[in-house]
Formats: C-alpha cells, structure tokens, sequence
C-alpha cells in the first residue's frame, strides 16, 4: 500500500513549525503558529487553569466514559459564552469535538452528509484548514471577497456583492472575530448587514470562533455572532478553547448548531454525535472539564478573565510598538494597519520569496502568505524584525 502513496500536500502553518524547531540559531523569532507566547518566549499553563486541574484530580472519581457529544455541563458554559442569551437553550443543538478543527471537520460532515450539494464560501484569504478539510470532504468551496490588503480592512462591497450570489442551503463560513489570517474583522454594521443577505439568500451561516477574548473583550468578541443568531433561522458554530483557555494540546473543541426547538435541534444533536462515534467515539474531556471548572466558578472565572484581559493587553501593545518600529524605520505609515487590526494575526504584504528571505536572512518565521503573529514579538525583537521588514520590502 504504501509503495503506491505519494506525499499528502503540505499545510502551511505545520511546516513552518517544523521549520523553526530545526533551526538553531539563538536569534530566531517565532511570528508562525497561532500559539500565544509571554515576554520571554513561553506558552504557560494559565493559572486559572492550573488551579481547576487541581480541583478536578482531587475531586474526580473516575475516568469512565462520559457521551459522545461530551458532557452537557461543559455544552451549557460554552453555549453562555459564546451564544449568551441570543437564542434559547432549547434551539441549539451541542456536541463537543477534538479542538476547533474537530468542530469545523464534524459540521462539514454534517453538511456532506445531509446537503452535500451544498457550497461552502469561505473568505479569502482564511485559515488554510477551511480549504484543506473542505476539499478532502469532497464539498465544492467557492471563496468570496473579504481583504481589502491596499486599506488593511475589510473588502466589504465585494464580501456583500459576492455573498448576495450563495444559494439556499449553502454554507458561508465567517470568522467570529480576530479574522485568521488578516486580523481584520466585521463591524457591527458587516453582522446587520450579513444577516440580510442571509434572509435573502437562504444561506446558512457557519462562525467560526477560535480566539473569543483576545479582539475586544470577551463579550465585544462575540457581539456580532450573538447578533446574526439572533436574526437567522439556522446557523453553525466551530469553537475553540486552544486559544483563551490555553489549553491547545487538550483540543477543546464545540460544535453549537442553532435550529428549530423540538425535533430539529434533536436530530441534529443525535446526527453530530453519531458522526463523533463514526470518527473518534467520544471526545477528549479532561480540557473540556477544566473550562466547565472555570466557568462554573465565580472566582475562578475571575482569574481566568484577568489573565485573557492580560493577554489580549499584551497583543495589544505589541501591534503599536511594531506598527511604531516599522514607522520609525521606513518613515511611512504603510504599516498603521498592524495597530489598528486585531487578535493574534496580521498579514504582511510580502511575497512568498520575501518570507523566504526573512527567514534566512534574519531568522524570521511567519507563514508563507505573510502571516504574522504579534504574541510572538517582544521588546526586544520588535526593533529587530521591522528592521528586517524594512530592509526586505525595501
Ligand atoms: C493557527 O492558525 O496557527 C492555529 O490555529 C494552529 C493551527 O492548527 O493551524
């Protein structure tokens, strides 16, 4: 069998991954993997988090199974958290998954399975993932105009020109907040008007959430998602716990799929958790516990919010110092985008030889589009990389 195979393509972000774990020069700056990193470089476990496994190993009595959509305590936090009182408890259908991809790859499946006529527009640029699970489920993907790379922002004519060609029943894939790859995000008035085009079209929208908390705020973060479930008959969501947890190597994922009350939601309910046992069986729950932990306690919420706010400041900060640098160092404002855009990531205008170059040159890791990762920045390097920006670009 395996003489016959030829290599799978590449993703990516893993292979900048494996890029950067094998150099070895002391320099090298990690801006790749959408993983959140401290002042000195570290992805720690968050206190909050730590002080919730130590609850759960002193009180937990066994590691039985538990349902394979997991558990219903750890459906009803997440379902406050992201939904919080936009629809009722009783139209959403939940089912937890391996991290944020389990979520996006179940709901393609879902669709595959129940409308596998269906169309998936997915923005462009997106996450390479969207792409990658799509095609290997054999749906047809269409991509719509979102980035306006010259503005920084949204491309919002096109994004709502070609939105208003989706079909009934197909799907469109938006990003919650911290847009992945560009950090550009919708505005208040993009959600209003998406849930137009919607009613008019008869689409299905399908958000996708994977770092709530590190835009806005977690509420702000959410804003826009609660105000189109408000609005539209059906809609899906893929979340994630990887990111405002830290909680990446637990894969801490939900599906939340908001339909009709009754028989609708419970065919749904039963359809994710039968396309869970088909894949994995049960889905992971020791991450899944520890949010259900933290959620469902006062204190801990708390300290948990603190150190998302703590975070979130962190990127912040790091997007105007660089935004600054960069200004400082080419003398134009080209680069204003960075401080204005929000969450993990930035896209720079580079060329894929460009990318090439920082990194050999300057030992520079972002993605081979340009992504750039801003929790991966520190005072130190910042001076250091909008140099190397600077002198790459030209
Ligand atoms: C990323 O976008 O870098 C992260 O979501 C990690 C991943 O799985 O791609």
């Amino acid at each position: 069998m395996f003489k016959t195979l030829t290599a799978p393509p590449q993703d990516k972000i893993i292979q900048i991954m494996g890029l950067y774990a094998a150099d070895t020069r002391p320099e090298k700056v990690d801006l790749g993997v959408g993983v959140y990193r401290t002042e000195d470089g570290r992805t720690p476990v968050m206190a909050a988090v730590k002080a919730a496994e130590a609850r759960i190993l002193q009180a937990q009595e066994s590691k039985g199974y538990v349902a394979l959509a997991g558990d219903a305590g750890f459906h009803a936090v997440m379902r406050g958290l992201i939904l919080g009182d936009a629809v009722a408890p009783e139209r959403v259908a939940a089912c937890a998954t391996p991290g944020g991809t389990g979520a996006v790859r179940q709901i393609l499946e879902m669709v595959q399975r129940l409308t596998p006529e269906a169309r998936i527009w997915v923005p462009s640029p997106s996450w390479p993932n969207h792409a990658a699970i799509t095609g290997h489920l054999g749906l047809a993907q269409v991509d719509y105009r979102y980035y306006d790379a010259d503005a920084g922002g949204i491309d919002r004519d096109g994004m709502l020109a070609d939105l208003a060609q989706a079909q009934k029943g197909d799907i469109v894939l938006l990003h919650g907040c911290c847009h992945n790859p560009t950090g550009a995000d919708l505005s208040a008035q993009d959600w209003v008007d998406l849930a137009g085009v919607f009613e008019a079209t008869g689409a299905i929208p399908f958000v996708d959430i994977a770092y709530q908390g590190f835009g806005e705020g977690l509420e702000e973060d959410a804003q826009g998602l609660r105000s189109l479930a408000a609005r539209v008959p059906e809609m899906l969501v893929a979340a994630s716990g990887s990111k405002n947890f830290g909680l990446y190597r637990e894969r801490v994922g939900i599906i939340l799929a908001v339909t009709d009350p009754g028989k609708p939601r419970d065919v749904a309910a039963a359809m994710l958790a039968h396309l869970n046992r088909q894949s994995f069986a049960f889905p992971p729950d020791h991450g899944a516990r520890v949010v259900e932990t933290i959620l469902t306690d006062a204190e801990l919420t708390a300290q948990w919010q603190a150190e998302l706010d703590a975070m979130r400041s962190r990127m912040t900060a790091n997007r105007r110092a660089l935004a600054e640098a960069l200004r400082a160092v080419t003398g134009s404002d080209r680069f204003g985008f960075v401080a204005a855009q929000r969450g993990m990531f930035s896209l720079l205008p580079v060329t894929e030889a460009q990318v090439a170059q920082l990194r050999e040159d300057h030992a520079i890791y972002l993605v081979s589009d340009g992504r750039m990762n801003v929790a991966g920045l520190t005072e130190k390097t910042i001076p250091q990389v909008a140099r190397a920006i600077a002198q790459v670009l030209g």
